[in-house]
């Protein structure tokens, strides 16, 4: 059922402050700590564990690249991403001491299961990151920390990868706890953040009216580039991906600082060009740094569509088109710069005519190789 919307991916893309939400319940305790009983591999073979490696495919190999950037920051744990369809096929190294990460919204993807099978026989412990209660990848792997989207009927995955981006968090934060590389209070404060980044979605999804408008407004372009740094780099690629699965459209994410060394060849007068501006605290630096890249596309003829914290002063001259999004601690602004992609591309399928909830040639999981 559609609940009153035209498509499941509107309502499914309404009800993420929900999954997030429902994701991170019963996960925490009174103190403040972890508590994932679900997550069965001992405390000692988790601390054991020199090399993480994270396996899965589209829009969950993007929750994977995120979550490196978590895993490594808080345990100091070697964290590899690979496109499960890649992995298995050249060797990789794995032993005992790996920890390798399926992540998977159907649990039927055969490239992820291949993939988890061959970890397995090479004497590494899997944990699945799954959506789909009893599926095939939670069955065969070690373990599993399930996300709780509810199902998702859309072919573009919207709620499942911001739950599989609070799993990936759970499980970096739960790691760090294990292993003692976080200390308690550290981890009770991300929690915290953690737990009010429901309410910020809410808000992002709150003025997504000009989002749209714009997205009609482009309708007739054929080409959209996302540019992002940091975790803004996984994102752009999402946002590209939603616009190519669901608009038919060309669309490409780069990491900022690779401009330069070719991107940059493509921009065009008047191309549409979306960059996720990291937050100015903190990482400042990196800040700077995207805020020259948007000057220069901009002084080459690129329309510049500019995602930025509320209250980041420092975009306002540059971005042609300004989509604010409520102030997140760096790691976790992944979970509310997304969403206006997602509603961003559901738009532009729309106004293309397009099929938003069966988009050509897809389907809802890849069960073939
Ligand atoms: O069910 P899975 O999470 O394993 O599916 C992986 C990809 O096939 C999936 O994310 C695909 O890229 C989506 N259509 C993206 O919107």
């Amino acid at each position: 059922e559609k609940g009153g919307y035209d498509y499941f991916m509107l309502k499914e893309i309404a009800e993420q402050p929900k999954a997030v939400a429902d994701t991170l319940l019963g996960r925490i305790d009174a103190a403040g700590s972890l508590t994932l009983d679900e997550v069965r591999i001992p405390a000692n073979v988790l601390r054991e564990v020199d090399k993480i490696v994270i396996v899965a495919c589209g829009t969950a190999f993007h929750a994977g690249l995120i979550a490196k950037y978590a895993i490594e920051h808080w345990t100091r744990v070697p964290c590899e991403v690979e496109l499960a369809s890649e992995f298995r096929y050249r060797d990789p190294i794995l032993d005992q001491q790996t920890l390798v990460v399926a992540i998977s919204q159907s649990g039927e993807t055969m490239d992820t299961l291949m993939a988890l099978r061959h970890a397995r026989e090479q004497g590494a412990k899997v944990l699945a990151i799954c959506n789909t209660n009893g599926s095939t990848i939670p069955r065969e792997s070690d373990a599993v920390l399930y996300t709780h989207a509810g199902p998702e009927v859309a072919v573009a995955s919207t709620k499942a990868f911001l739950t599989q981006l609070v799993a990936c968090y759970l499980v970096a934060l739960y790691l760090g706890q294990v292993r003692g590389t976080k200390w308690a209070d550290e981890i009770r404060a991300v929690v915290r953040d953690l737990s009010s980044v429901s309410g910020a979605v809410e808000r992002v999804l709150e003025t997504m009216e000009p989002v749209r408008e714009l997205a009609r407004s482009l309708a007739e372009k054929n080409t959209v580039l996302f540019l992002g740094r940091h975790v803004g780099y996984p994102v752009a690629l999402e946002g590209a991906l939603k616009l190519k699965e669901l608009a038919y459209m060309h669309a490409e994410g780069f990491a900022a600082g690779e401009l330069k060394h070719g991107p940059i060849a493509l921009v065009e007068d008047d191309m549409p060009v979306v960059v996720v501006v990291p937050s100015p605290r903190g990482r400042s630096v990196l800040h700077d740094k995207i805020v020259s890249n948007i000057q220069e596309i901009r002084a080459r003829g690129a329309r510049t569509i500019v995602i930025a914290e509320e209250g980041d002063e420092a975009v306002v001259p540059y971005a042609d088109h300004l989509i604010r999004i409520p102030a997140t601690p760096t790691l976790l602004q992944p979970l509310v710069a997304t969403v206006p992609l997602q509603v961003f591309a559901c738009e532009l399928a729309t106004a293309r005519g397009n099929e938003v909830d069966q988009p050509r040639n897809l389907a809802k999981s890849v069960t073939v190789e």
